[in-house]
């Protein structure tokens, strides 16, 4: 049997390209993994040479404010494989390295259903579950039924199902409890074989040209519908650097929300279950006048104001940039804009 090969350790590796906002940082350290093996070969190394660990999957929801102390872990790993459960469900196991949009397309294909309107959502699967991925009216939770993660500083397998992923709004356990505590390296979704529709997010029934929530469409036309909808107006990240959303919509309670249709008649605001109201952060920053606007080398993208871009920047100058939007939303609406994407590199 030959000997499975042997990982590449690379140090002063530049992430330019492993983020996309395209932020310059370094990694003191750097490799590539591609199966489990490899995984606990790099584990082993870090653990030898007492280097902290940070995975990294396509970089698509992260911010990198500087350099990267210890070793940084570049999850390549591919596969997909199908269980099938009974006639209408199948049981799908993605790795973590692949793209999160290329596995959609390709359930599309073999008619396994439900990820259409998650269309188009950029980075790989591993990091799919760290924020919960969501999009027009769907969010990674409603098909998900567990997770492999290796435990960075024993190197122990472990399974964990929905429960244990403590999923809430772009959040899960891994953004707070067990944060770069693990590298994920499967999810298993449970997809339909028969169609199953949800086009109750008004953008997405519109686009379609149908009545909110009916369903005349097939689930290649919702992925369709979803993918030019998200093309038209969020920017490429090949064109133009970028990280989706960069702040979560906030939740304001029942006073709060009163308080402020009293003064913006048209606030959009979409009440929530436990009462009050999620607001768009997107109006948020609009009125505040950023939606197009450049301060050196960032900015806000000039169709979607949750978009922050990079011209070019570091990730301190985007950084400041996001604090001085924070700071203008907090004075005139009193609300708190949280960032979404993980912020590595900080006072490194
Ligand atoms: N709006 C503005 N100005 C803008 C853009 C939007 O005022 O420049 C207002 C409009 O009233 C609009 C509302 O904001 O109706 C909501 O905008 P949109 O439907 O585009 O969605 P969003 O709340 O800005 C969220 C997710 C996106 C997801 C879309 C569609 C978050 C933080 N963002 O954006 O997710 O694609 O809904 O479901 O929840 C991401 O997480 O990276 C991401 C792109």
């Amino acid at each position: 049997m030959t000997a499975p090969p042997s990982i590449e350790i690379v140090s002063q590796a530049s992430l330019k390209g492993f983020n996309s906002l395209s932020l310059p940082s370094s990694a003191e350290f750097f490799c590539s993994v591609t199966d489990e093996h490899q995984i606990q070969q790099a584990l082993d190394y870090a653990r030898d040479n007492d280097l902290t660990v940070t995975p990294l999957g396509g970089g698509s929801n992260l911010v990198l404010a500087g350099d990267i102390a210890g070793l940084v872990i570049y999850l390549d790993l591919k596969g997909i494989s199908c269980h099938e459960f009974d006639s209408d469900v199948v049981h799908i196991s993605l790795a973590a390295g692949e793209n999160w949009h290329k596995a959609v397309e390709y359930c599309l294909e073999q008619g396994w259903y439900g990820l259409e309107n998650l269309s188009l959502i950029p980075g790989n699967i591993g990091a799919a579950p760290i924020q919960n991925i969501g999009a027009y009216g769907v969010e990674l939770r409603d098909y998900f039924i567990s997770l492999k993660a290796i435990d960075i500083s024993t190197g122990e397998v472990v399974v964990m199902d929905k429960q244990a992923c403590e999923f809430g709004y772009r959040d899960s356990i891994f953004k707070q409890a067990l944060n770069n505590r693990f590298l994920i390296t499967e999810v298993t979704l449970a997809l339909s074989t028969r169609a199953n529709i949800n086009i109750g997010y008004p953008a997405l029934a519109e686009a379609l040209g149908v009545g909110l929530g009916q369903d005349a469409s097939t689930p290649k036309m919702v992925s369709a519908a979803v993918c030019a909808i998200r093309r038209a107006k969020l920017p490429d990240p090949e064109v133009i650097p970028n990280a989706g959303s960069f702040f979560k919509n906030p939740v304001v309670g029942s006073d709060a929300l009163n308080e402020l249709l009293k003064a913006n008649k048209t606030m959009p605001h979409y009440p929530q279950d436990q009462g009050g109201a999620k607001i768009p952060a997107a109006w948020l920053i609009d009125q505040c006048e950023f939606k197009g606007l450049r301060s050196g080398n960032v900015g806000v993208h000039e169709h979607q104001a949750l978009v922050l871009v990079n011209f070019g920047g570091t990730g301190t100058e985007l950084l400041a940039f996001a604090g001085s939007i924070q700071d203008a939303v907090q004075e005139r609406f009193s609300i708190a804009l949280e960032i979404e994407p993980r912020i590595y590199g900080l006072n490194e």
